[in-house]
């Protein structure tokens, strides 16, 4: 199967898994219901989770095992993304094609929703039906990768203005790698696997991808069709916030973005002919155009 054709098959599974497990229910709150779905649904390119697949399958594990903790994953980067746009944090009115959530709901219920979702990512781990050990190392990996060392802790640096070059790349590291490297994490313990050479390498793969995935969100952010994105574009000059961008110029980050993404593709030699899909997925992620 060619890349093209396997990307599109892994984000349809995701689809697949995300209807079925995503939060649904009555009741005098039932408004939660529709505020999560209506940014669960409104799409997205389901990175995360199709990552975590194409790592559990190249090590062999199972779509069953390993789908559960890739939507986990989904549930908690699209809590992140409805409070990224609140008024508070960029102060976004676009995400996904789609009004953002406060723009929808208003701020309280968009506060809600991203706080439902990210409760929610555990509930989904613990009732996937997974020995207690490996539940227990999903919650680990989810938890540390979302929190204060993570995703909020480089939402922190974030909002604050990375002050160097290295404060830049340690934000990045934080607020969009960690949750790209809790996907492969959770894709290698899906599959079973405890090598710690398979571990490094998976976890370098990672950790190159997700600079280069912000840096070219950070070009997207200038070079980005509003339509083809589904979000606006100029944000980030627009709020005054320090990119990769604005820090190196554009020629700079493109250059950059393409180093990260050959540290990555590098860190898979050891898989041979079986890392072709994540080896293309690199590759995908910073030519993009959304
Ligand atoms: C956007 O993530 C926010 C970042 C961490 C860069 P994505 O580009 O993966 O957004 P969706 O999920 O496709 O909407
Ligand atoms: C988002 O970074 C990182 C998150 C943790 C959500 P951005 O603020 O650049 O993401 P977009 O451009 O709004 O999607
Ligand atoms: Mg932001
Ligand atoms: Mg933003
Ligand atoms: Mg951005």
């Amino acid at each position: 199967m060619n890349f093209t054709d396997e990307l599109s098959k892994k984000t349809q599974t995701a689809e697949r898994w995300l209807k079925r497990l995503s939060p649904n229910g009555e009741g005098y709150h039932k408004t939660i219901f529709e505020v999560v779905n209506y940014s669960l649904e409104a799409g997205g390119k389901r990175i995360r989770p199709v990552l975590a697949l194409g790592v559990c399958e190249m090590l062999g594990g199972r779509e069953e095992d390993v789908m559960p903790l890739a939507c986990a994953v989904e549930f908690i980067h699209t809590s992140s993304l409805i409070h990224d746009d609140l008024p508070c944090m960029d102060d976004d009115d676009l995400r996904r094609g789609k009004p953002t959530s406060h723009i929808r709901f208003g701020e309280a219920l968009a506060l809600l929703g991203g706080d439902a979702l990210l409760f929610y990512a555990f509930e989904t781990i613990a009732n996937a039906g997974l020995p207690a050990d490996t539940a227990l190392e999903a919650v680990k990996i989810l938890a540390s990768a979302s929190g204060i060392s993570g995703m909020v802790g480089g939402q922190v640096i974030d909002i604050k203005g990375a002050d160097s070059y290295d404060e830049l790349i340690s934000l990045y590291k934080m607020k969009t790698g960690a949750l790209l490297e809790a996907s492969v994490k959770l894709g290698v313990l899906a599959a079973g696997n405890t090598d710690p050479k398979v571990r490094d390498a998976l976890d370098a793969y990672a950790a190159n991808l997700g600079i280069a995935f912000q840096i070219k969100d950070d070009i997207l952010d200038v070079e980005g069709e509003e339509k083809v994105i589904g979000k606006k574009t100029g944000r980030d000059a627009a709020i005054g916030k320090k990119n990769f961008v604005n820090s190196l110029g554009i020629d700079g980050a493109r250059l950059a973005s393409v180093e990260y993404a050959n540290n990555a593709k590098n860190a898979l030699q050891m898989f041979g002919d079986k890392s072709k899909f994540l080896v293309s997925l690199a590759d995908y992620l910073i030519f993009r155009n959304k």
